[in-house]
């Protein structure tokens, strides 16, 4: 699905806009990309990496406290969150996402415990409250964010002491996208994500900076006061979240390689193996 998976030969219908600024270039792609958000939703193998990065918050939370989502998307998870009791405020930079997101949170029934907001990450500092019991983000909003040691350092700030910081972003060296290339005989494409960062890569139409990082890379951008208390793995066995055919073709295969993930995901080097990876720290 073109969502998570576009890639620089991906070429969209619409023409490729020049990269000016990647701000802009992020509106634009999101913007293109909101209106078919909710099918990404659908996919099992979607879902299970939820339920689990998800679970990686609820574990450590109670219903009453309030949590700070940032790069939101459609709201799905920030959805979940109002569902199991907690106050959510949630960011995206793409007013679309926000307004999907507000339509979605109106029909669940939660709109008055969750509020969104178009806010970048870059520009976090600009939220004033100092006692979230959480900050979240997931599945790869930060990975077109051009400074991370800023906005982590400044989201930590935003944490009362003891707060939990539970972050799922893009992993650079994803085993199975490698080998499912490789077998294609598409060596290139198998080391896409490789290399110096960033990568362009259209989405929507857009070109947009992503930066991929190992897990080893993405904690050093942690400021000192947020200590590691987890790492996990996301499709490490099973497939990316962005494959839709092979997930569909084989479900029973799928069920059981998500399974392994499970047994799997939080072991050493295989966790930075997959196409994502969740990196759970505590405020001290
Ligand atoms: C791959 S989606 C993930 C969305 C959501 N977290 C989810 O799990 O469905 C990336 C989201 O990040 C948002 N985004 C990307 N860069 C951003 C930035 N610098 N500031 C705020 N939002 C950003 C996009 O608009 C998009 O909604």
């Amino acid at each position: 699905m073109r969502y998570f998976a576009a890639r620089r030969n991906d070429t969209a219908e619409s023409p490729i806009r020049p990269d000016v600024n990647q701000q802009q270039a992020i509106v634009g792609a999101y913007s293109a990309l909101a209106a078919s958000y909710d099918e990404f939703d659908w996919t099992p193998v979607v879902t299970r990496a939820r339920d689990y990065v998800r679970s990686c918050l609820m574990r450590r939370v109670g219903p009453g406290q309030r949590v700070l989502e940032l790069n939101c998307g459609g709201g799905a998870d920030a959805i979940a969150f109002a569902r199991a009791g907690l106050h959510v405020a949630a960011f995206d930079a793409v007013p679309q996402m926000i307004e999907i997101a507000r339509r979605r949170a109106v029909a669940s029934g939660v709109a008055d415990r969750v509020q969104f907001d178009v806010m970048r990450n870059e520009d976090v500092g600009r939220h004033d409250r100092r006692d979230y019991a959480a900050v979240f983000s997931n599945f790869g909003g930060l990975n077109t964010t051009e400074d991370l040691s800023d906005v982590f350092a400044t989201a930590a700030r935003l944490l009362a002491p003891g707060g939990w910081f539970v972050v799922c972003t893009l992993n650079r060296h994803a085993a199975w996208e490698s080998f499912s290339y490789l077998v294609r005989g598409q060596a290139r494409a198998a080391l896409r994500r490789w290399g110096i960062q960033p990568k362009t890569v259209v989405l929507g139409g857009c070109e947009v900076r992503v930066r991929y990082y190992t897990p080893r890379e993405f904690v050093h951008f942690l400021p000192e006061c947020l200590k590691i208390r987890e790492i996990a793995g996301l499709s490490i066995c099973s497939p990316p979240l962005g494959s839709i055919r092979f997930a569909s073709r084989f479900s029973g295969l799928t069920n059981v390689l998500c399974g392994i993930d499970d047994v799997i995901r939080r072991v050493p080097i295989l966790r930075g193996l997959g196409d994502h990876f969740v990196v759970v720290a505590q405020r001290t």
